[in-house]
């Protein structure tokens, strides 16, 4: 008889925005008049900007002839995007990569799970609590020991190492999912020194980068000097170009970057790459390279500019109602402390039952979450205005 993978009786019954999606559709069918604003999920609501959908469509089109025709794409990204990617670090971050270095996947959460292939399950994880589950559960899956590192009030959920802390892959998600806060250099700096002294590996997720506006707050490690000797990079065009029902992201791992027997991080991810995934498709290539051009980051970043102005509308509220928050500048996510000393879970239910609201329970990203609770500004302008209103009533 065959047997499964043990690990995953350790993992929560189930994935955080699923129950939360579960949860919200047995409300509305029990209570089909309910007009249920969704604050949940980070899923975007704007359109995909032109520039993309155009690149996507005429590439949909020389599909469909023969001469134009294309089989399998490269498993790394097709070089006229990995370039446009490069010219995006160089132009926008500062940063210089070399396009090898740059690799095309389809999308972020699928690569800070699988990189773990790469690594030794007797490597100690060490993940922040609150963060994004996706982290703890895929190591879990994996059966890796993973301790965590709190965020909480007292260090502006900015968890900071100190000689006590001990591992061999830390993750860092700045700005933070679900939080908002936002590593500044000097921080990011103390990471990478602690991380190249301990001979550790740090996983950064990146996919918030494009809302960061405070000019101290990177937009890449690799700004940060020797983060080329210890960090992974992810990022993703699902926040950044609206792209979570496209699916592209990229993974950046430098050269430099080599494990203790001087095996290349690079050439092993490439090598599981090309077992594992046969490339992201030319349309959806095609589209990612357009929003990378002049035209299609002024479009994406107007974007951007219409969900900031949703986070502005929250934290007015909650200033108005004296409830405290994090976030919403630096990231279109507000995590605020649930009022009255309420549980997470109990508030979910309270903005589900009596406002129709549906957030996501700060619980559910770890422990240190317990007492907060996130609200995503990727909404329209109107819905959010009237989210905020409803919460005025309740709370006010
Ligand atoms: C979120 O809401 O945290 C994200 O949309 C989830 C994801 O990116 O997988």
């Amino acid at each position: 008889m065959f047997k499964v993978n043990e690990n995953y009786k350790n993992l929560k019954a189930s994935y955080l925005f699923k129950t939360v999606a579960t949860k919200k559709a047995a409300y509305a069918k029990d209570h089909p008049e309910a007009d249920i604003i969704n604050m949940g999920i980070g899923d975007v609501t704007l359109p995909i900007c032109p520039a993309a959908t155009l690149a996507m469509a005429k590439e949909a089109l020389a599909m469909g002839e023969k001469a134009t025709f294309k089989g399998y794409p490269d498993y790394y990204g097709e070089p006229y995007l990995l370039e446009a990617i490069g010219n995006y670090y160089k132009n926008s971050i500062g940063v210089e990569l070399d396009p090898e270095e740059i690799n095309v996947t389809c999308g972020a959460k699928e690569d800070v799970s699988n990189i773990l292939d790469i690594f030794s399950t007797d490597n100690r994880v060490v993940v922040p609590d609150p963060v994004y589950p996706v982290y703890l559960d895929s190591n879990i899956m994996d059966g890796r020991k993973v301790s965590f590192i709190t965020g909480n009030v007292e260090n502006g959920f900015l968890p900071m190492p100190d000689e006590s802390l001990d591992g061999d892959i830390f993750y860092i998600c700045s700005p933070n999912n679900p939080t908002g806060a936002c590593y500044n250099r000097d921080q990011l700096k103390v990471w990478v020194d602690f991380a190249l002294k301990k001979g550790a590996v740090i996983l950064y997720d990146a996919a918030y980068e494009i809302f960061i506006e405070d000019a101290d707050c990177p937009r890449s490690i690799f700004e940060i000097e020797g983060a080329r000797r210890c960090a992974i990079e992810f990022c993703s065009l699902s926040k950044t170009a609206g792209f979570t029902g496209v699916r592209c992201g990229y993974t950046v791992i430098p050269k430099e970057l080599v494990a203790s027997d001087g095996s290349s991080l690079l050439s092993m991810w490439k090598r599981r790459q090309s077992t594992k995934f046969n490339g992201v498709g030319h349309i959806t290539q095609r589209g990612a390279a357009a929003v990378f051009t002049p035209e299609g980051l002024a479009q994406i970043r107007a974007n951007i500019a219409y969900y900031k102005e949703n986070t502005r509308t929250m934290m007015k509220t909650f200033d108005k109602l004296g409830i405290s928050y994090y976030g919403g500048k630096n990231s279109p996510y507000i995590w605020l402390r649930c009022p009255n000393g309420m549980g997470s879970w109990e508030f979910f239910d309270l903005l589900l039952e009596k406002a129709n609201v549906v957030g996501i329970p700060g619980e559910g990203f770890g422990k240190s979450g317990e007492g907060f609770f996130r609200l995503s500004g990727f909404g329209d302008h109107a819905r959010t205005a009237e989210a905020m209103e409803r919460l005025e009533k309740l709370l006010g």
